[in-house]
């Protein structure tokens, strides 16, 4: 059971939405200053790596405790399918997946949205946590990733909620948002592709989720790299000194938001939940 002390840089996303990411981890062990954000990795391979807890075995007590015992049978499935791809940090992690149904499950949603889809993992707990008539629109850049995930979620039966729109999700966006039927339309949107556009997608998306409805922008910690200064982001991999700025001019933008509340939550790699308001 290892414990991390300084910063291990693991979690991966793709690059400036061409679905080509760089996933290669990196390490600033050799790093004079010791950073004071701590990412560590865990032995489960996909669906553990991400977190920012003390200690991996703080996270794999998680997992092992409440998440694993209780995922769906083709979630796992889906999970171990997407372990054998080139790109599987991208998969959101496990615990992250048990929240957002919970969290969908409180809120009663029935119409949802997805920037990002990947494998399907997110895409499949919330499929499987709105009712038989609910419907999620899923966007992604291309399907080619969706297609390995697709026969669990064939097989989970849920299938026939899901309205996949393939391409880039800003345009995506403005042709639902031609479409007076989808203003006000959704209970909650999930955000996790394309992290120097979310602040462009803000607006977009209040347009879209109802008043009370959840807009939830993954990845708000970025590695934990919000806590890091100038000087300890040097030596990090470039796509997370790329996105680091963006992220931290979306914290704030949120923060200082009156149309919403919001809650950055400390799952995964951080998620805003943000509640509209007006
Ligand atoms: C982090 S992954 C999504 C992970 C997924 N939500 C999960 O739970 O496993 C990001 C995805 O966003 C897609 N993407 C990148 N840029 C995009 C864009 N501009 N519009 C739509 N999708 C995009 C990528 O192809 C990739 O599949």
């Amino acid at each position: 059971m290892a414990t991390t002390t300084e910063a291990e840089v693991v979690t991966v996303k793709h690059t400036n939405g061409s679905a080509k990411p760089d996933i290669s981890p990196a390490s600033t062990k050799s790093d004079p200053q010791p950073a004071k954000a701590t990412v560590v990795t865990g032995k489960h391979g996909t669906g553990s790596e991400k977190t920012i807890l003390q200690s991996v075995g703080l996270m794999e007590y998680i997992l092992e405790s409440s998440v694993y015992p209780r995922e769906h049978e083709q979630l796992k499935e889906l999970r171990d399918e997407t372990d054998k791809h080139p790109w599987k940090k991208m998969l959101s992690p496990a615990d992250e997946g048990s929240f957002l149904q919970l969290f969908l499950r409180v809120m009663n949603a029935k119409n949802t949205m997805e920037i990002g889809v990947y494998t399907g993992y997110s895409l499949l707990a919330t499929a499987l946590a709105i009712p038989d008539d609910g419907k999620i629109i899923a966007m992604d850049i291309n399907r080619d990733c969706l297609n390995v995930g697709w026969a669990s979620i064939e097989k989970a039966g849920v299938a026939h909620k899901i309205d996949f729109r393939e391409g880039p999700a800003m345009d995506t966006l403005d042709v639902l948002l031609k479409d007076e039927k989808y203003h006000n339309h959704f209970d909650f949107i999930f955000v996790d592709a394309d992290k120097d556009n979310y602040i462009n997608y803000h607006p977009k998306l209040l347009q879209l989720v109802r008043v009370g409805g959840i807009v939830a922008y993954d990845n708000t910690l970025w590695n934990g790299t919000v806590a890091l200064s100038e000087e300890e982001m040097v030596g990090l991999p470039k796509y997370v000194r790329h996105y680091q700025p963006f992220i931290l001019e979306l914290n704030k933008f949120l923060a200082a938001d009156p149309r919403i509340d919001i809650s950055l939550v400390s799952i995964g790699d951080g998620v805003t939940l943000c509640r509209r308001l007006v």
